[in-house]
């Protein structure tokens, strides 16, 4: 048995304690929004992270006998409705491609900016060691830095809706989106 805590839920795991975290997350809790890469350790793409007591590491390199006892918090945990500032960032400056990568750079951002809220290019470079196939890295950047201003409340940015809400509120949430009449 394994105990910890999952997206503010405590949880117990009736798996085999050397398991890596990421398999449990995804299949026996069915959170999905944490990503495999297939590989695996320090070197690896980082698609997998998750906040583990506050700080990202890569959940395929964890076991659940290592998280006993910690705090979890997934992609799912961070913000239900996408009201994170790195979520809206990542969304109002383009960089999300594929999104394969997404929720460990999400994962990432957000432990950088909780303890940095405003930092260099080389502290970003530093702090999110994801791999992006897609190569977002130049608008990434621009996001870490933009979601920072948002979260000192030095600027507003709403770009992504809640999941699941009708055109309608969605654009009275998003200024990019509007819903025409159809004639
Ligand atoms: S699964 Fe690839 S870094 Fe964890
Ligand atoms: S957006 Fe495709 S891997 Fe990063």
């Amino acid at each position: 048995m394994s105990r910890m805590t999952v997206n503010e839920r405590p949880v117990e795991f009736d798996l085999d304690p050397r398991m890596p975290l990421l398999y449990a997350l995804r299949e026996a809790m069915n959170l999905t929004g944490t990503k495999a890469c297939g590989g695996g350790g320090a070197e690896c793409s980082g698609a997998c992270m998750v906040l583990v007591d506050g700080v990202a590491l890569r959940s395929c390199a964890i076991t659940l006998a290592e998280a006993e006892g910690r705090i979890i918090t997934t992609i799912e945990g961070l913000s239900r409705d996408r009201s994170h500032p790195v979520q809206q960032a990542m969304v109002a400056q383009g960089a999300i491609q594929c999104g394969y990568c997404t929720p460990g750079i999400v994962i990432a951002a957000a432990a950088l900016l909780q303890r940095n809220p405003a930092p260099s290019r080389d502290e970003i470079d530093a702090a999110i060691p994801n791999i992006c196939r897609c190569g977002v890295y130049p608008r990434l950047v621009k996001a870490v830095a933009q979601a920072g201003r948002v979260a000192q409340r030095q600027e507003r940015v709403s770009a992504a809706p809640a999941p699941g809400i009708s055109a309608e509120d969605a654009a009275k949430a998003v200024p990019a989106l509007r819903v025409l009449q159809v004639e």
